[in-house]
C-alpha cells in the first residue's frame, strides 16, 4: 500500500514536470529534476522543450511554463551546429557527443557553454541535453593550475631557500671578521664596503626566512572563528594605514567556528589586505580609500577539486586601480610585484597557507574593483 502511493506520488510529481507522457513514463524525470547540472530534454523531430529542469530554469531565466512553449530556436538562434549535432544523434548514429558553443539569444548576453547531448535509450523520441557554464570550466581549470603550481613552487623555494642559506651565513661571517680585522689596521676607509656585504647579506636573509617561513612553521590547530581573525586584521591595518582609509565588515555571524591555525590565517588574510590598502595610496591621500571583509557560507561548491558541503567565503574588496594587467596572471607566483620595493612573497605565503587548510584564493581584478576570495572548506 504505501509503496503504491509512493509510485503514485512520483508519478503525479513526474506529471507535473512535463506534458510528455512517454517522457513521464519513462521514469526518468524525478532524477533529472533534482541534477544540479543544467539539463533540458528536446523533442527529437520538432525541437521542442518537452522537459527543464530547475537548473535550466535558472540559467535560461526562464520559467518551466515558458520553456514548455517554445522551441530550441526560440531559445536560441544560432544553434544550428547544435542542431546538426541533435540530428545525428535522434539518427542513432552517435549515443553521446559533447560541443562546446556560444549561444546567441534574442535580447541577451550570449551564454558560452559546453554540452552533452545524448540518445535517451527509454525515450527514444527525445534527446537529452546537458549544459554547462564554460565559466566554470574555465574557473575549475584555473584553480586546478593554481593547486598544481604552488605545490611545485614550494619545493622548489624550499631547495633554493636551503641552498642560499647555508652559504649566506658563511659571507655575513668572513665580512663580520674582514670589517673587524680593517679597524684593527686602521683601513676605515674600506669598511664601508664589508657593511655593504653584511647589509645585503641581512637583507637575502630576511628574503629567505620568508621564504621558508611556511615549512618552519608547525600547523598549529585550533578552534578559529575567522571574525576575530578579520577584525585583528582590520585593527593590524588600520593602525598602519591611520587616515583616509576605511575598513568596512559585511559579516555573516552565522558562521561556525572551525579548526585550523589561527595565527597562519591571520598572516594570510594580513597579506592580502596589506596588499589593498598599498594599492590604495592614491585614494588614501584623496580619503576615499575602501577596503570589504565580507564572510559568507557558502554550500555544494568544488574548491580544488573537491566538492565540499559547506565552506566559508571571505572576500576582500578594495576600490583601489587594480591589479598591474603585466602581472595579473601571474601574482601567485613567488618574487612577483608591481611595487618598486616589494618581495613578490605577500601572495604566495598567502596561497599557501589557505592550501595547507585544504582552501584556495581566487582573484577578479579591474580598475576600481580587485576581488580576492578566500575559500576554505568547513566540513573536512
Ligand atoms: N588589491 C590589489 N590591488 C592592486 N594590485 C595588487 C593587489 N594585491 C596585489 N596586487 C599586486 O600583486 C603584487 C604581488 O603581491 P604580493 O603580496 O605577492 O607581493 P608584494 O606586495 O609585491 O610584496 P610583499 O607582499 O612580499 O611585500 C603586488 O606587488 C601588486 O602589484
Ligand atoms: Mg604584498
Amino acid at each position: 500500500m504505501v509503496l503504491k502511493n509512493l509510485i503514485k506520488a512520483k508519478k503525479g510529481q513526474a506529471e507535473s514536470l512535463s506534458d510528455d507522457v512517454p517522457l513521464v513514463n519513462s521514469g526518468l524525470l524525478p532524477g533529472l529534476e533534482a541534477l544540479p547540472t543544467v539539463v533540458l530534454v528536446l523533442d527529437k523531430r520538432t525541437l521542442r522543450v518537452a522537459f527543464a529542469n530547475p537548473s535550466a530554469e535558472s540559467m535560461l531565466d526562464l520559467s518551466r511554463k515558458q520553456l514548455a512553449q517554445m522551441q530550441w530556436s526560440d531559445i536560441f538562434t544560432n544553434a544550428e551546429e547544435l542542431v546538426t549535432t541533435i540530428g545525428a544523434i535522434a539518427e542513432h548514429r552517435f549515443h553521446a557527443t559533447h560541443l562546446d558553443a556560444v549561444l546567441e539569444r534574442p535580447g541577451r548576453e550570449p551564454l558560452h557553454v559546453h554540452v552533452i547531448v545524448g540518445f535517451l535509450e527509454v525515450a527514444q523520441d527525445y534527446v537529452l541535453l546537458e549544459l554547462f557554464e564554460n565559466e566554470r570550466h574555465l574557473k575549475s581549470d584555473r584553480e586546478e593550475r593554481i593547486h598544481d603550481l604552488t605545490a611545485v613552487n614550494k619545493q622548489l623555494i624550499r631547495n633554493l631557500a636551503h641552498e642560499i642559506k647555508n652559504p649566506l651565513g658563511g659571507i655575513r661571517g668572513a665580512a663580520q671578521l674582514l670589517e673587524f680585522e680593517l679597524g684593527a689596521r686602521e683601513r676605515n676607509d674600506l669598511r664601508e664596503y664589508t657593511q655593504v656585504i653584511v647589509k645585503e647579506s641581512d637583507r637575502l636573509q630576511t628574503l629567505v626566512d620568508r621564504l621558508l617561513e611556511p615549512h618552519r612553521h608547525p600547523h598549529v590547530v585550533g578552534d578559529v572563528n575567522i571574525h576575530e581573525v578579520c577584525e585583528r586584521v582590520r585593527a593590524v591595518i588600520l593602525a598602519e594605514f591611520p587616515r583616509g582609509l576605511t575598513i568596512e565588515r559585511d559579516y555573516d555571524v552565522s558562521l561556525p567556528d572551525f579548526r585550523g591555525d589561527k595565527e597562519q590565517l591571520i598572516q594570510a588574510l594580513l597579506n592580502i589586505v596589506r596588499n589593498a590598502a598599498q594599492a590604495l595610496r592614491e585614494r588614501i591621500s584623496q580619503g576615499d580609500a575602501r577596503i570589504e571583509l565580507r564572510t559568507r557560507i557558502a554550500r555544494k561548491i568544488t574548491i580544488a577539486k573537491r566538492l565540499c558541503k559547506l565552506a566559508l567565503d571571505l572576500h576582500v574588496i578594495d576600490n583601489g586601480p587594480g591589479i598591474p594587467e603585466d602581472i595579473r596572471d601571474r601574482i601567485f607566483y613567488p618574487l612577483v610585484s608591481g611595487r618598486e620595493d616589494g618581495s613578490g612573497l605577500g601572495l604566495t605565503l598567502a596561497q599557501t597557507f589557505v592550501q595547507q587548510h585544504d582552501g584556495l584564493i581566487e582573484v577578479e581584478s579591474r580598475p576600481g574593483h580587485t576581488e580576492f576570495q578566500i575559500l576554505l572548506p568547513l566540513d573536512t
